[in-house]
C-alpha cells in the first residue's frame, strides 16, 4: 500500500475538474511544473495563467506543454471566448490554485487591484469558487508588516482561500527562514482534500 498523497486513489477527485494555476513572479515557479504535471496526470483539466515576473523564471511553453493547453499572460490576447477572457476563465474554473503567490500578487488580491491578467482573473473569480494560495517569498518579505497584513485581510476578505504554507527552510537567497513555498505533493494534496 503505497501512502504517497500523488498515488492514493483519493485523487480520482480531480478527474474533470477544472484547475486554473496562477503563477505569479518567484524563483518557486520551477517547482510549479511538477505540480502542474501532476494535476494533469491525475486528469485535471488545467489552463494556465502567469503574470510578467512568472514568465522571466519559466517559460509558458514549459506550461503550455505540460497542461495541454495555451497559457494567459495578457489581457489583451485574444484566447476562447470572444469577448472577455479573463471573465471566461474566472466563471470556468472549479479551483483556483495561485502558486508561487508572491508578496506583490497577495497584495493585490486584498486591494483589489486588477492591472494584469492575473490579478483582473483574482479578482473576477465569483466567491463561491475555493481557491488554494501558497505563498514563497524571501523571509524578510515575508515577516515585513505589510505582508503580515495583507495575509491578514486574504483570511478575512476570501474565505474561500486555503493557504499552504510557506515553509521554514533553505531559500534561493541563501538564507534559512519563513517563505519557501510548500512542495507540490503538499500543494495537491490541499487541492484534493478542498474538491
Ligand atoms: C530573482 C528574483 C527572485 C524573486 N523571488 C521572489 C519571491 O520568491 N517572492 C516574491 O514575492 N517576490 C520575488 N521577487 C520579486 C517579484 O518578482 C516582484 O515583486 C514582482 O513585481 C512580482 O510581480 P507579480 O506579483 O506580478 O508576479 C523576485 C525577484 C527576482 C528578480
Amino acid at each position: 500500500m503505497n501512502d504517497h498523497p500523488l498515488s492514493n486513489s483519493a485523487e480520482k477527485c480531480l478527474a474533470g475538474k477544472r484547475v486554473l494555476v496562477a503563477l505569479t513572479g518567484g524563483i518557486a515557479c520551477y517547482k510549479v511544473c511538477t505540480l502542474v504535471s501532476r494535476l494533469v496526470q491525475n486528469d485535471a483539466d488545467v489552463r494556465v495563467m502567469m503574470t510578467e515576473a512568472a514568465t522571466k523564471f519559466v517559460g509558458p511553453m514549459t506550461f503550455q506543454s505540460l497542461s495541454g493547453n495555451p497559457v494567459m499572460t495578457s489581457l489583451w490576447d485574444t484566447g476562447e471566448n470572444p469577448d472577455a477572457e479573463h471573465i471566461g476563465l474566472a466563471r470556468w474554473c472549479d479551483l483556483v490554485v495561485m502558486a508561487p503567490a508572491s508578496a506583490n500578487s497577495i497584495a493585490k488580491m486584498v486591494h483589489g487591484i486588477a492591472d494584469s491578467f492575473v490579478s483582473t482573473v483574482m479578482l473576477a473569480v465569483p466567491k463561491e469558487t475555493p481557491m488554494v494560495i501558497a505563498p514563497a517569498m524571501n523571509a524578510d518579505m515575508w515577516e515585513n508588516a505589510a505582508t503580515q497584513r495583507n495575509m491578514s485581510l486574504l483570511k478575512e476578505l476570501y474565505p474561500q482561500v486555503r493557504l499552504v504554507g510557506p515553509e521554514e527552510g533553505w531559500q534561493a537567497c541563501r538564507a534559512v527562514g519563513y517563505g519557501r513555498m510548500s512542495e507540490p505533493e503538499d500543494i495537491v494534496a490541499t487541492c484534493l482534500s478542498t474538491l
